[in-house]
């Protein structure tokens, strides 16, 4: 059972490329419309949209704006221009590794056009959206259905709408288990320091008539302790082959608090974001972000004047601490290099072995 989407915070139109701005979430609900590569890999860097699945689409649609501009400028020459763009776009964000996926789908289509490039380029960016959509409503089913009746969940970050294609990652798990009618609580992390969780979280939940509850993220052990959940369901930017998940800081220190408390950690994350070529966790490029995310709050100054701050954005959960992960291609109880291989060869759509919990 699935939920409609009620928005679109990716759109493709005649006029360019159409995205929600989530700097400016909950309360103002803006889109900017952007025509060139170097606009989006800006709105990319300044999180305009964020989330692993949607910046890889948001990345693939800016490959079709490039090829756009330079083949209408130079039909002769446009291979380097649209290369240079490609560049820039997969270094705006470091971590998740959806972004060079997609990138690297767009190349291919690039690598077999010999004349006008938009066309095929626009079909696969829509094909990848759309595959990311469909792959999100399978795993929520997946998801949901490692869950029994009357649990209550914990989630992180945002990974719903805002963060993919579509329905959501581990957003979608908790919308299908909602929709089914399985949870009887549905809490939430703040999300320190950008507050995915408290402003884009709880926004979409909100939308979608789910109740959901807000906690700091320093109080998740507590509310482990005291039994009020039985699910941490989170997202991932990038999985290395030994299973090793890399996501949203304060992942880990959620997991390790799993495992303390018995409560079940699920990953939910597509085929788009396995990065079998990476061996484990600790090798993946963790993003640091500004100090000021951490010393002010919407422009504001927060903490004393005169404190530094390390702002890493991303970090790394073992493998061992991850309970299941759900893909597009199945579920896999207790992630490794066998499990992973077993799932299929990294291409969204592939079909693999299928778990259940219960
Ligand atoms: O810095 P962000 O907001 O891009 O980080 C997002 C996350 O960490 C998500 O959990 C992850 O990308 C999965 S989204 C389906």
């Amino acid at each position: 059972m699935t939920l409609p989407d009620t928005f679109d915070a990716i759109e493709w139109t005649a006029s360019g490329l159409r995205l929600l701005d989530q700097r400016r979430l909950p309360h103002t609900e803006e889109y900017l419309l952007l025509t060139d590569a170097a606009s989006v890999a800006q709105a990319i860097r300044d999180l305009v949209v964020r989330g692993a699945p949607a910046i890889g689409i948001t990345a693939a649609y800016a490959v079709v704006l490039s090829a756009q501009q330079h083949w209408q400028h130079a039909p002769e020459k446009w291979r380097p221009g649209v290369a240079a763009d490609i560049a820039v776009l997969a270094a705006a964000r470091p971590t998740a590794v959806n972004l060079v996926w997609a990138l690297k789908r767009m190349q291919e289509t690039l690598a077999g056009v010999m004349a006008d490039p938009v066309p095929a380029l626009l079909e696969q960016a829509r094909r990848i959206h759309a595959a990311d959509v469909e792959a999100n409503r399978r795993m929520g089913a997946l998801g949901a259905d490692l869950i029994k009746k009357g649990d209550s969940v914990l989630t992180y970050c945002n990974t719903g709408t805002l963060a993919t294609g579509g329905y959501g990652t581990a957003l979608g798990v908790v919308r299908s288990a909602w929709a089914a009618g399985k949870l009887a609580n549905v809490f939430a992390g703040e999300t320190r320091p950008w507050l995915q969780g408290a402003r884009l979280t709880a926004w979409e939940l909100v939308r979608d008539d789910i109740p959901v509850t807000l906690i700091t993220d320093n109080a998740a052990a507590l509310l482990m302790q005291r039994g009020k959940v039985q699910w941490v369901i989170t997202g991932a930017d990038r999985v290395a082959a030994n299973g090793d998940v890399i996501n949203k800081i304060g992942t880990y220190q959620l997991a390790v608090a799993c495992r303390h408390h018995g409560v079940k950690m699920m990953v939910v994350a597509p085929m788009s974001t396995l990065d079998m070529a990476m061996p484990d966790g600790q090798q993946v490029p963790i993003e640091e972000r500004p100090a000021d995310e951490i010393l002010q709050l919407a422009g504001q100054p927060l903490a004393a004047t005169g404190a530094g701050a390390w702002n890493p954005v991303f970090d790394v959960t073992p493998a061992a601490l991850v309970d299941f992960l759900v893909t597009e291609a199945g579920v896999v109880a207790s992630p490794d290099r066998d499990s992973l291989l077993a799932l299929g060869d990294g291409q969204p759509g592939t079909s693999g072995a299928s778990l259940k919990y219960h």
